[in-house]
């Protein structure tokens, strides 16, 4: 709360996003591994002490589950038709009705919003303006509604279809976020109409009508990487590097080595410890923490897993979620792990599928070792003790229980538990037939075939 105010957001996220072209909904479009919409929702959070209330489409149910999800206390109101951004978020009136002295909107297609922002459009408001526009010169203006000022003074926002030339030429563009002085808002928005180009109820047309009452309004201005709004793929793609420049830039801050930060790619919720040494190449997904000094050499992909102290992992590994390294674990090139504790010290080196399994503290698991997890069914639990060693090219059948400092021959396919202590071995004899090479070859001398040599 700023200086005791209450304050409502209301998070528009009912647009179709046409421009996408994408049959899913625009802000379910992700950057960082995290939905635009679940950016925006987690800053309001972040910045505490403020109700939400978010305005859905009807068909977009998906929307509203990640609005659960990521906030469960925000209210969801559905805008039945699209008709633009003032007639969305009146769509949230009863929530306006409550009486908030601050009510803030904020575009659900707008991710890299800051808390500080926030903070800075409601400080407007604190300070007598009914209604604050954020504001930022745009390289590139083109679609965006511009703000037509008069000194201090905001005049109006015009969009851009419906601009004259004149206008066209500012450079001062909408952020798209607005806050309202709640004594007004409603009196405000209700008396937005849509007789412009598009047919729309512009939220932007609240700044005409707040001053024809009489109000204060005002714009503020901030840097374009903040508010940047995305209506397109190329505008989500810039939007995830500039997020991606500030996650590489928080991590090296708190100490982490990225020996090339350009090619790594970082989750929103990414956590490095100190030390940690990321090598070219890595990409994290989400839930992801390594922890103090461990190394992820290049090309190595990581999803919901925990990497302990002083582990290596990589290069070419792949860490799926559920995968729970401990301290000094070893897990190397072209080893898949998943739903699985590795414990303290045990080593994969090479080319190994461990899902659904515990390895225990010391344990070796040769190449080529795989645990066989699913039957077509269900998934199965692989259990393989402390200090055991997996010979090469083993296939452990689950579910199966690999007692402590057991060792299995290689090549072998295990299908039944093996006691702690015991070898356990599954393949045929082997059989050397001496000479067996000389006596091809004078056969074969002799013009006779191979298949007759043979005995
Ligand atoms: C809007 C602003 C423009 C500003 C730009 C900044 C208006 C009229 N225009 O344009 O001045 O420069 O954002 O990015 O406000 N939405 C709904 N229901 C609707 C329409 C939109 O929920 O009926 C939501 C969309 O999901 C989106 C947000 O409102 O999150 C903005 O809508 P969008 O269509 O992206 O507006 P822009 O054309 O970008
Ligand atoms: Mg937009």
């Amino acid at each position: 709360m700023t200086g005791g105010r209450t304050c409502l957001a209301i998070v528009l996220a009912a647009g179709d996003g046409t421009r996408m072209l994408s049959s899913q909904p625009k802000v379910l479009h992700q950057i960082a591994g995290r939905s635009l919409l679940a950016h925006v929702m987690t800053c309001l959070r972040e910045a505490g002490g403020m109700a939400s209330a978010v305005v859905v489409a009807p068909d977009h149910s998906g929307v509203a589950a990640e609005v659960k999800a990521n906030t469960p206390d925000a209210e969801i109101f559905v805008q039945t038709e699209r008709r633009g951004t003032a007639h969305a978020v009146l769509a949230a009136a009863a929530a306006i009705a409550k009486g908030f002295d601050d009510v803030l909107v904020v575009f659900g297609d707008t991710p890299l919003i800051r808390t500080s922002t926030l903070d800075t459009l409601r400080g407007a408001l604190s300070k007598g303006a009914a209604v604050a526009v954020l504001g930022f010169r745009a390289a590139d203006p083109t679609g965006y509604g511009r703000l037509v000022t008069k000194g201090e003074d905001l005049i109006a926002i015009v969009e851009h279809a419906d601009a004259s030339e004149a206008e066209r030429a500012i450079d001062l563009c909408n952020a798209g976020l607005m806050a309202f002085a709640g004594a007004h808002a409603l009196e405000v928005l209700r008396k937005i109409g849509n007789g412009n180009r598009k047919g729309e109820f512009y939220l932007t047309d609240a700044v005409a009508i707040a001053r024809d009452l009489g109000l204060k309004t005002v714009a503020l201005e901030v840097m374009e990487d903040e508010v940047s709004g995305i209506n397109s793929k190329a505008q989500l793609a810039a939007a995830e590097a500039q997020i991606q420049q500030r996650l590489r830039q928080a991590a090296l801050e708190a100490g982490v080595t990225l020996v090339a930060p350009d090619t790594v790619y970082l989750a929103a919720d990414t956590k490095l410890g100190r030390d940690v040494v990321v090598e070219p190449f890595v990409v994290f997904g989400p839930g992801v923490t390594v922890e103090a000094g461990a190394t992820i050499r290049s090309f190595s992909h990581l999803t919901g897993a925990h990497v302990g102290k002083d582990a290596i992992v990589g290069p070419y590994a792949r860490l799926r979620p559920g995968a729970k390294l401990g301290e000094k674990v070893h897990i190397g090139n072209f080893v898949e792990v998943k739903e699985a504790v590795i414990e303290a010290g045990a080593k994969a080196n090479h080319l190994a599928y461990i899902g659904d399994a515990r390895v225990g503290e010391g344990a070796n698991i040769g190449a080529g070792t795989i645990t066989c997890n699913y039957d077509s069914v269900s998934k199965h639990r692989t259990d393989i003790g402390k200090g055991a060693f997996i010979g090469s090219n083993s296939a452990l059948v689950a579910p199966v229980k690999i007692g402590d400092g057991a060792y299995i021959g290689s090549g072998s396919v295990i299908t039944r538990d093996v006691p702690a202590g015991a070898l356990a071995l599954e393949r045929a004899q082997q059989v050397v037939k001496e000479g067996w090479v000389k006596r091809l070859r004078s056969l074969k001398t002799m013009g006779k075939k191979a298949g007759q040599a043979s005995e």
